[in-house]
């Protein structure tokens, strides 16, 4: 397949960076399509621990690495990554990163950290790393793209014009202290000599490599239920994760996608606020927690977690047209005696749907309707148990996609491939 996307199905943190990593194994080119440092990905391999922030997760393998143009890009956190890993022994010469990915600067973060602190108890829980602010200049065309770093006339006139704006809303509005011109253009042209030679035509670099037939994973960050369209708005992040994200987000045609993998725990974990109908209450919350390790790679939150929503899932196959699925931390479900997976919701009204609400209130309020499966009871280190293969085929079922991968731990090898 020469190009395919991989997505997160749920609401982030389905072990994308660890199936990325071992499908890239037999890619020509790993590309980023949306996000920026809110995402974290926990690659173990060779009994190593990586966590990966921009990086596409090909580097491991010295693949081709793209950043595409629906990113964002802090700079300091990139140096930052790139440094780690030439330190580690790892190449970063193949890394590319796009001129048209906008660049999140020092007001960014402020604003991020000020509105949250401003909402209180209805903030949404960001990230802090400026995500919603850069992206909303974007919108706004206010933005700096990273290929204004490399012109230090217009870099300068840019950020001066940026923080007669930001300046007046961080300290008139926020009552924070103002950030100064000197200091940060300097900072930025520094950045700039560092990051010179990564910086490419991203899009007709893809596109000529899915031409000649090399084989391009299409990577997105967060997950389905964090898209701005597609999303539990407000709760959302503030880019395109879903498929469709990686045309625009690489500069591609959507002619040139062949598959697209959904990637989806075997329950579910949210980080940050909004709705989560199935939310476990009770002990089970902090038990799945504890064994699945469910603490934030970016922020070390703990991470909210429930039981597998089919009804969400089949959400996120829609939005994204799944061809298959990749069905990671089976294992952690494996002391349960049994496991609620949640078929439909049941709405104010009484009424059982098995599709997601279109309406935001009718999804606040939905309760899940659970089928109870048997656990299995035992490790998972060989072939699956049966019910183990059962809770797998209910899922297949339900969604009328097949589980082509089933994650059986946190190393690069444990995961059984199938079908
Ligand atoms: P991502 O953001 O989607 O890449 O996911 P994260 O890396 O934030 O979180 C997934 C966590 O689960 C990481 O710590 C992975 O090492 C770990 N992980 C991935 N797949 C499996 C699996 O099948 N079993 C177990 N036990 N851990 C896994
Ligand atoms: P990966 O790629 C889990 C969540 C935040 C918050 C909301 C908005 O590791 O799966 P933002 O900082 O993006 O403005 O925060 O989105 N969020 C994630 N949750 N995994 C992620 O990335 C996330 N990226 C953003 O917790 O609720
Ligand atoms: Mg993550």
């Amino acid at each position: 397949m020469p190009a395919t996307v991989i997505v997160g199905a749920q609401w982030g943190d389905e072990g994308k960076g660890k199936i990325v990593d071992l499908l890239a194994q037999d890619s020509d080119l790993v590309c980023r399509y949306n996000g920026g440092p809110n995402a974290g990905h926990t690659i173990v391999a060779d009994g190593e621990t990586y966590k990966l922030r921009h990086m596409p997760s090909g580097i491991l393998w010295g693949k081709e690495c793209v950043i595409g143009s629906g990113c964002v890009v802090d700079p300091g956190v990139f140096i930052e990554e790139l440094d780690g890993f030439e330190s580690r022994g790892l190449s970063t010469e193949l890394v590319r990163l796009s001129g048209n990915a906008h660049v999140i600067m020092p007001w960014h973060l402020a604003l991020d950290q000020a509105s949250e602190r401003r909402l209180g108890k209805l903030q949404i829980g960001t990230t802090r790393r400026g995500i919603g602010p850069a992206y909303a200049d974007k919108a706004y065309r206010l933005g700096i793209r990273l290929q204004d770093l490399f012109d230090p006339k217009i870099l300068r006139e840019k950020i001066e014009v940026a923080l007669t704006e930001k300046n007046l809303w961080l300290e008139r509005v926020y009552g924070v202290d103002p950030i100064g011109l000197e200091e940060l253009a300097a900072r930025y042209e520094g950045y700039a000599q560092r990051l010179r030679p990564y910086l490419a035509d991203t899009s007709l670099l893809v596109d000529r490599a899915i031409r000649d037939g090399k084989r391009v994973l299409l990577e997105g960050a967060h997950g389905t239920l964090l898209d701005i369209d597609h999303g539990t708005y407000p709760f959302v992040t503030s880019s395109t994760v879903v498929a469709g994200g990686a045309c625009t987000g690489i500069g591609i045609g959507p002619t040139r996608i062949d598959s697209v993998i959904g990637i989806a725990k075997a329950y579910v974990t949210r980080v940050g606020a909004g709705p989560f109908p199935t939310e476990i209450e009770g002990p089970n919350q902090e038990r799945l927690r504890e064994l699945g390790g469910e603490f934030g790679t970016v922020t070390g939150r703990e991470r909210r977690c429930g039981w597998l929503d089919l009804v969400a899932l089949r959400y996120a196959v829609r939005l994204n047209g799944i061809t298959s699925i990749a069905l990671t931390k089976l294992d952690v479900l494996s002391s349960f005696a049994e496991l609620p997976v949640c078929t439909r919701y049941e709405l104010r009204d009484g009424t059982r749907t098995d599709e997601f609400p279109a309406h935001q209130s009718d999804f606040h309020s939905a309760r899940p309707v659970y089928e109870v499966l048997q656990g299995w009871e035992e490790p998972l280190d060989g072939d699956l148990p049966d019910a183990a293969r059962r809770y797998v085929e209910f899922v297949e079922h339900e969604l009328d996609v097949e589980v082509s991968w089933v994650g059986t731990g946190a190393e690069r090898e444990a995961v059984l491939v199938r079908g």
